[in-house]
């Protein structure tokens, strides 16, 4: 039933065919279209001549731009190992303060410092460097060895009670399995320590803090200082503050002393470099937070 007439509506020629009464329009493809067909067309054409693009069996059409995105990427590594090259050679070479004051290297220390840390301390010391039951937070003011960046970078090469012959040494004495404090000593020593982080407690009966404040300062102040704020000749953490290694509840407390803590914190020395360790100790420094 082909039958061609022009539609009275948009005045355009039918094509002819009809279904049921629906008659489909002839209508013309947009010039539009036309034209980008054409502007392709021609770009590809230029594109051709420009770029490289045609397979010749072993080789291809070079195109006059002589562009190679091969030879780009190559030359943008290239670029990144100078570069790189640049600011390790800086990194190792100028001293912390001047490291510290400049940006762009913080910026290199930051990043690096954070996969190196990620991928040798997190393990311990937790991703955020925040710590957990038994290994510090690094993140805050309160350190056991010193939290100037040579204190940090000697920690990190030679450890804490490490196998290294120059080992940071670390020993808490333990004091209830040694025999050197009786148990209600302990108990009142203990106290005395909670008094010193916690004055509101309440549960802390005077004459016992009285009594643990004459037994620190004969068996404690020797490491911890008579004001307990800690030494770091010895590593003795400052018990006045609110961080805690192992815990600040009285039960983990007493467990301290009792069975005193020798903490164990490898040597890096040989695993990681001097430049690696230098960037860790420069990214630690970094993470301090001012103390609450
Ligand atoms: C096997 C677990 C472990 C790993 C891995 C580890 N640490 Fe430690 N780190 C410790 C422990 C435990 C201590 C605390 C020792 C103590 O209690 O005296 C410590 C202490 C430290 C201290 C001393 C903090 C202070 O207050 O003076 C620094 C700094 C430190 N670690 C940095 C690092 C860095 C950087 C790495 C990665 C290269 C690392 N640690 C990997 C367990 C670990
Ligand atoms: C020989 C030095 C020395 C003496 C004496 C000493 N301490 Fe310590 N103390 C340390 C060291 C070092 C540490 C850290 C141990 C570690 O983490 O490996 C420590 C850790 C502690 C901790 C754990 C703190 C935390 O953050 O969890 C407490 C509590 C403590 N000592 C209380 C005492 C009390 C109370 C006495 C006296 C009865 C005492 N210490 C005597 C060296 C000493």
């Amino acid at each position: 039933m082909a039958k061609e007439e022009r539609d009275p509506h948009t005045g355009y020629l039918t094509t002819g065919h009809e279904w049921n009464g629906i008659i489909e329009l002839n209508t013309p493809v947009p010039r539009i279209i036309y034209f980008f067909l054409g502007a392709a067309f021609l770009f590809s054409v230029v594109y051709w001549i420009l770029m490289p693009t045609w397979p010749l069996g072993t080789t291809y059409t070079k195109g006059l731009l002589d562009s190679d995105q091969r030879a780009y990427v190559d030359n943008t590594i290239k670029q990144a190992a100078l570069q790189r090259a640049d600011w390790t050679a800086r990194i190792e070479k100028e001293n912390y303060a001047d490291i510290q004051k400049d940006p762009r290297l913080m910026e290199v220390v930051r990043e690096t410092g954070r996969a190196l840390f990620g991928d040798n301390c997190a393990a311990c010391h937790g991703r955020e460097a925040q710590g957990g039951k038994g290994f510090p937070n690094l993140t805050t003011q309160s350190w056991l060895w010193g939290g100037t960046p040579d204190a940090i970078a000697e920690t990190i090469r030679v450890g804490i009670n490490s196998a290294h012959p120059e080992t940071r040494t670390s020993q808490m004495p333990a004091f209830g399995h040694d025999g050197m404090l009786k148990s209600n000593e302990i108990d009142n020593v203990v106290a005395f320590v909670r008094s010193l982080s916690n004055p509101s407690t309440k549960d802390l009966p005077a004459a016992k803090v009285a009594a643990g404040k004459t037994l620190f300062a004969a068996n404690c102040a020797a490491c911890h200082g008579e004001d307990a704020k800690g030494n770091s000749e010895v590593g003795a953490p400052n018990l006045t503050d609110p961080f805690w290694i192992y815990g600040g509840d009285a039960q983990t407390i007493e467990t301290t002393v009792w069975g005193g803590r020798q903490g164990h914190m490898p040597t890096w020395e040989s695993r990681l470099s001097a430049l690696d360790r230098k960037i860790l100790a420069l990214y630690i420094v970094g993470l301090r937070k001012p103390n609450p």
